[in-house]
């Protein structure tokens, strides 16, 4: 694996401990690690146990003229392959996100050109507080910034709830999988979730598609080294670490997004939608009032995202899922060359307690002259493994 410079940006917040553990972890990696502490961190630990884990000194000022001497705040900018900060503070997310350089650490993010990833660590009230949230939305949208976690969980504050930061090998595996791993420099565009098709201002059309299993994807693949692109429908799951999450609604939306991914480049495209294949023929403007005793409404075709991108003249590599409760393996292939795809998972939906709305699936994924099953296994499992199956088919069709 690749030695990296790795700029650990440490802020004010109880988790700064684990930050210490992290150097160690970095530094036993082969990565070079130093260290930029803002003041808030130092009223939790020490820069003398940052200097003493990285080997480097710790730099806490922007106005401090001996530190300049040695390596100035530029320089040390430019030195950085990788900045990532954790803790992130919501202090700090906040002044990050207005661009702001007042400190040392904001200041050398503003001046350099490496990614930046932010580790989030706070209060669960403090993470969803409305404020926090529009300047994550701020940071989501800057194609320098990628946001690590959080976790959900129990905090050091005795509440439970999103905000604890990833542990130190996660946020390692993270590092690494940006410059090593399976998929790595790929970018892959995924489909999840369900799509909701309106009847009217508070009414739609949806299915129970939870998103599980294409959120588990995109953090597999991110992990593999992937640029992950996540086009999903309205789910409840948190955006998984690392990974550009574009939410849409409707199946028109869905294709809209897909397409405009696909275009900035791609190439892996993975649809796990459960898209809503038909949609009502009119929207109502008002809210529809109950009249007759029955009522019949007139659904048309959505346009499938899967298909048209696999059709494109500058179509990726296309893997489709397919939902099947009998002869799996004929509709799968015949889903598969339909469609036009590269490989097909299929899943049995009859088993009960797999799949749809469930935290485990089995799946047999078919490509041309060829199968294999995985599972029953979590979809945190499954998601590796088929990441794995994929990047060997995409690298045997790109050579
Ligand atoms: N898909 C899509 N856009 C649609 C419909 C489906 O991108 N409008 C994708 C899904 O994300 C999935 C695959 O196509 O990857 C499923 O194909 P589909 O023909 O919808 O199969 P099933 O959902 O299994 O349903 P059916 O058997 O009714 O065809």
């Amino acid at each position: 694996m690749a030695a990296r410079r790795i700029l650990l940006g440490v802020t004010g917040g109880i988790a700064a401990y684990k930050s210490a553990e992290l150097v160690r972890q970095l530094k036993k990696a082969g990565h070079e690690v130093r260290v930029v502490m803002t003041r808030g961190a130092e009223a939790f630990v020490t820069p003398l146990t940052f200097q003493a884990l990285s080997g480097e000194p710790v730099r806490t000022s922007l106005l401090d003229p001996e530190a300049e001497a040695g390596m100035g705040h530029i320089e040390l900018a430019k030195w950085a392959d990788q900045v990532v900060i954790a803790p992130a503070s919501a202090d700090f997310i906040a002044r990050l996100a207005q661009g702001m350089a007042d400190d040392l650490l904001t200041t050398v993010c503003c001046a350099t050109e490496a990614p930046i990833a932010v580790v989030p660590a706070m209060n669960q009230a403090m993470w969803s507080n409305g404020r926090t949230q529009r300047n994550i939305r701020l940071l989501g949208d800057d194609p320098q910034i990628e946001l690590w976690g959080p976790e959900q969980g129990a905090q050091a504050c005795g509440d439970t709830g999103p905000g604890r930061m990833l542990e130190p090998e996660v946020i390692l595996g993270l590092v690494d999988g940006g410059s090593s791993g399976m998929l790595a420099g790929k970018r892959v565009v995924i489909t999840a979730g369900p799509t909701r098709e309106p009847l009217d201002p508070v009414r739609y059309i949806s299915n129970h598609s939870s998103g599980k299993m294409g959120y588990a994807l995109a953090s597999a693949a991110r992990k593999a080294g992937a640029r992950v692109t996540l086009v999903s429908g309205p789910v409840a799951l948190a955006p998984p670490a690392g990974v550009d999450v574009r939410p849409v609604i409707t199946a028109e939306d869905m294709l809209r997004e897909a397409s405009g991914a696909v275009d900035e480049g791609c190439d892996l495209f993975i649809a796990t939608a459960a898209v809503a294949d038909y949609r009502p023929q009119t929207c109502a403007g008002d809210k529809i009032k109950k009249s007759s005793e029955a009522m019949l409404l007139s659904l048309v075709r959505n346009p499938d995202t899967l298909a048209t991108i696999a059709g494109r003249a500058d179509a990726p590599f296309t893997v489709g899922f397919a939902a099947e409760t009998s002869d799996v393996a004929n509709y799968a292939t015949e889903k598969m060359q339909r469609k036009k795809l590269n490989m097909i998972v299929a899943n049995d939906v009859s088993a009960p307690g797999l799949g749809f709305n469930s935290e485990n699936n089995a799946v047999t994924v078919f490509w041309p002259g060829g199968q294999e099953s995985i599972g029953p296994d979590s979809k945190t499992n499954i998601a590796r493994h088929l990441v794995a199956m994929i990047a060997e088919h995409l690298g045997e069709a790109t050579h």
